[in-house]
């Protein structure tokens, strides 16, 4: 039978050895088999990328990570997907696995903060170059490939500052110039956008967001189709790349439920936002919520659905009120990370220059003096507290 993701993601495999409806946690380093024949046949049927059950040693994963692994599979449509440690993890792996010396990688400048400082500090120390694009001028990527360019690296929509990118363009230009692709899907996850039906040889998420839901776990996936699978997994065998089982199992029971978070994420962003779109002190509203919302066609042209993750640019003399704002609300945390279950704000610096680690070196932002961007992450609450909570917050802004 034919089953819809929404279906797939209730049905994990069951724990039959203890009747329970959940998979079990196998926390493994030592696999054992019944003989040395056995042992030789499982690595056999490994190595030609049989399906397996297990693998023959912790390293390269339990049942547990196996189980995630097929689920993250069938929502992305991959040919493989690598599971890590954290998201950030996802990304090493894939720019580790495909550059080398002398290669060049074009990444979109508004890609998430860290993301950033890995194409540009860490990969220049093996003279791996990254140049940053636009990410409003299709142009100024396709002006930005060179000879040596290996991989472009998007980001879509782009961290706080939601630019929304016209993906099939992109990866059709990486094909005809035979560049590597990569996607960071983690706003829009798999069940509103699968990145490799765009034609992206690489869809990465941070399993530490929507995919757990809960703020107490973290992971990454990296979904690859077979041109990349061979060259990646060499390198996630020899670094020791992993997810534990315990981190697995937290992000399968939350992948259960991804589909029905998603929704309610993304109607209760709606209502907030027809709140937060009559504030005078609001300028803008970073986030496709309507036809004339800036990028929305971009977002219509692609995906199925929104989230709950948007910025609000604030018009105001006085950064301090706007921090009062912030620290005033009592149902949204300040902390990083979002995706979990709980409403988050957070200032982002974006005006602010160097001295900025988190969004350092932004070219091709405009930015507006007065203007601050504070990113939200709306989360299950009800949302009429959410917006007793912001209304009374926002009294707070001069
Ligand atoms: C868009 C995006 N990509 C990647 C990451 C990295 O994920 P992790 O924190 O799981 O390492 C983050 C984390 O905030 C993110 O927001």
């Amino acid at each position: 039978m034919k089953k819809s993701i929404s279906t797939i993601l209730k049905h994990p495999t069951k724990d039959n050895a203890n009747r329970s409806a959940n998979p079990p946690v196998t926390r493994a380093s030592t696999i054992l088999f019944n003989s040395m024949q056995e042992m030789h046949q499982h690595e056999l049927k490994i190595r030609k990328h049989k399906k397996v059950s297990h693998y023959t040693y912790g390293r390269y994963g339990s049942t547990t990570t196996i189980e995630l692994e097929n689920i993250l599979k069938e929502l992305e449509q991959a040919y493989h997907v690598f599971l890590t440690g954290t998201g950030f993890g996802g990304i090493a792996l894939a720019l580790m696995s495909l550059c080398r010396p002398g290669d060049e990688i074009l990444v979109s400048d508004n890609v998430y903060g860290p993301t950033k400082e890995i194409s540009q500090d860490l990969m220049k120390q093996f003279n791996v170059t990254a140049k940053f694009y636009n990410p409003e001028s299709f142009y100024d990527l396709k002006q930005k490939i060179s000879k040596k360019t290996k991989m472009i690296l998007v980001e879509n929509p782009g961290s706080n500052t939601f630019e929304f990118q016209d993906l099939r363009k992109i990866t059709q230009l990486a094909k005809r110039k035979k560049i590597y692709s990569l996607l960071d899907n983690t706003w829009g996850t798999p069940l509103y956008l699968k990145p490799l039906k765009v034609g992206f040889d690489m869809s990465f998420c941070s399993a530490t967001k929507y995919f757990s839901g809960h703020s107490d776990a973290m992971g990454g996936s990296l979904a690859v189709n077979k041109k990349v699978f061979k060259k990646i997994m060499f390198f996630y065998k020899l670094s020791g790349y992993r997810m534990s089982a315990d981190e697995a199992y937290l992000i399968i029971r939350g992948l259960r439920t991804l589909d029905t978070r998603l929704k309610q994420h993304s109607d209760n962003t709606r209502i907030i936002i027809n709140f937060l779109k009559k504030q005078k002190k609001i300028k803008e509203i970073l986030y496709p919520h309507n036809a004339s919302s800036k990028n929305y066609k971009l977002w219509k042209k692609y995906y199925s659905g929104a989230t709950g993750l948007l910025s609000i640019v604030i018009k105001s003399k006085k950064r301090s009120s706007v921090i009062a704002f912030i620290n005033s609300l009592e149902l949204f945390g300040i902390g990083y990370s979002w995706g979990g279950f709980e409403s988050l704000a957070i200032l982002q610096e974006i005006k602010s220059t160097k001295k900025d680690e988190y969004l350092k070196g932004r070219q091709f932002y405009r930015f507006k003096k007065d203007e601050f961007i504070v990113r939200l992450h709306i989360g299950l609450e009800d949302p009429k507290d959410l917006i007793q909570d912001l209304k009374k917050g926002l009294r707070k802004i001069k």
